[in-house]
């Protein structure tokens, strides 16, 4: 692979391919072999190298485990069937990882040094990119302050890194979800819209409560009225109330703005579908699921990809929608993305990087 950076490459003496255990992979278990690594020092990204995936050696007073700043995204590269390296929408992930960067104060990373650190990343794993449908090399691209300063204040240093997996399914069935109206996920001003380590660690608590319950996820709702439905946990949520998409708006910046979320807008124009980017309210919600006005619901994500919603739980009621068939829209655009993302069709959008 062509590259005009300089990243020093140090293989691994022993793969962990053959151990690897592809047809019963968990998400997020099996790590593949390298992984990429920038500094940022002196206001500039330096010293780019791949090595062996390995742990890290940080301080105590390393500012992330104090005051979290840490930046993520979430992305994935297929197979074809000639073998060929196909990766989804890299660009637009690239660029959401430096929106996050700029809101959490921390140095952007330059389009060259993650485009080219990815695919040569890539180009030296391709073995663990798995080749069957359903299957991909999930990429966890991330940057952290690795400051070794108690103070608050944006740490002077951090690290760039992107490390693989190859997985299946994030949900392996539909996921039942609750409508959450006490916890907020995200608040008006606040860093939602970003992919910040700790909107996910302040998540958590109530995601756990509502799995006490025996639901998968959290359906999100604003943190000022709690009527208003925003997100999930893992995904963007999209409604199919009498054949019109209903989906979250970005521009509060309280919702992450889902490049799986994007896609699948632009497809279900192209469909012909009448798509609306407005809040969905819990009462509009709770109406069209009594009188079976709610055709489909299902999140969109990277890791999620189309996952189906068969249980929704509001006020106090659980509601179970139809099971989905073969055409619905939330199967077809599933087929769509797939299609694409495997190279079965050929790609009219600019989305696939092939190499
Ligand atoms: C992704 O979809 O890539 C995410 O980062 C979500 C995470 C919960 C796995």
């Amino acid at each position: 692979m062509k590259t005009t950076l300089q990243i020093n490459i140090t293989k691994t003496s022993k793969s962990r391919l053959q151990e690897t255990d592809f047809d019963n992979l968990v998400f997020g278990k099996s790590i593949s072999d390298h992984m990429f690594v920038a500094d940022y020092k002196n206001g500039e990204w330096t010293d780019l190298r791949i090595e062996p995936y390995a742990p890290l050696h940080l301080m105590p007073a390393n500012s992330t485990l104090h005051y979290g700043q840490s930046i993520f995204e979430g992305m994935k590269a297929y197979k074809n069937e000639a073998g060929e390296v196909l990766l989804f929408r890299a660009d637009a992930n690239q660029k959401r990882l430096n929106e996050s960067a700029v809101r959490m104060c921390i140095p952007e990373i330059p389009a060259e040094i993650f485009m080219e650190g990815l695919t040569t990343l890539l180009d030296l794993d391709r073995a663990w990119i798995p080749n069957k449908l359903g299957h991909s090399l999930y990429i966890r691209p991330f940057i952290f302050a690795t400051d070794d300063y108690l103070g608050v204040r944006p740490s002077e240093t951090y690290k760039f890194m992107i490390f693989t997996c190859p997985v299946g399914d994030y949900y392996s069935k539909p996921v039942s979800v609750k409508v959450e109206q006490k916890y907020t996920r995200a608040a008006e001003g606040g860093t939602g819209f970003a992919k910040a380590a700790g909107n996910y660690a302040a998540s958590l608590y109530p995601a756990l409560q509502a799995q006490k319950l025996g639901y998968d996820q959290l359906l999100w709702t604003d943190g000022k009225t709690h009527q208003n439905i925003e997100e999930s946990g893992t995904m963007n949520v999209m409604f199919m109330i009498n054949d019109t998409l209903i989906t979250a708006p970005t521009h509060t910046g309280t919702i992450l703005k889902g490049i799986t979320r994007d896609s699948v807008l632009k497809i279900a124009k192209e469909m012909g579908y009448t798509v609306e980017e407005r809040f969905l309210t819990v009462s509009e919600l709770e109406n069209a699921l009594k009188k079976g006005a709610l055709q489909e619901a299902f999140g969109t994500g990277t890791a999620a990809t189309i996952a189906h919603i068969a249980t929704i739980h509001v006020n106090g009621t659980d509601y179970e929608l139809p099971a989905k068939p073969s055409y619905a829209f939330s199967h077809q655009v599933l087929k769509k993305l797939d299609d694409i993302k495997y190279g079965k069709v050929a790609d009219t959008r600019g989305w696939i990087m092939k190499f």
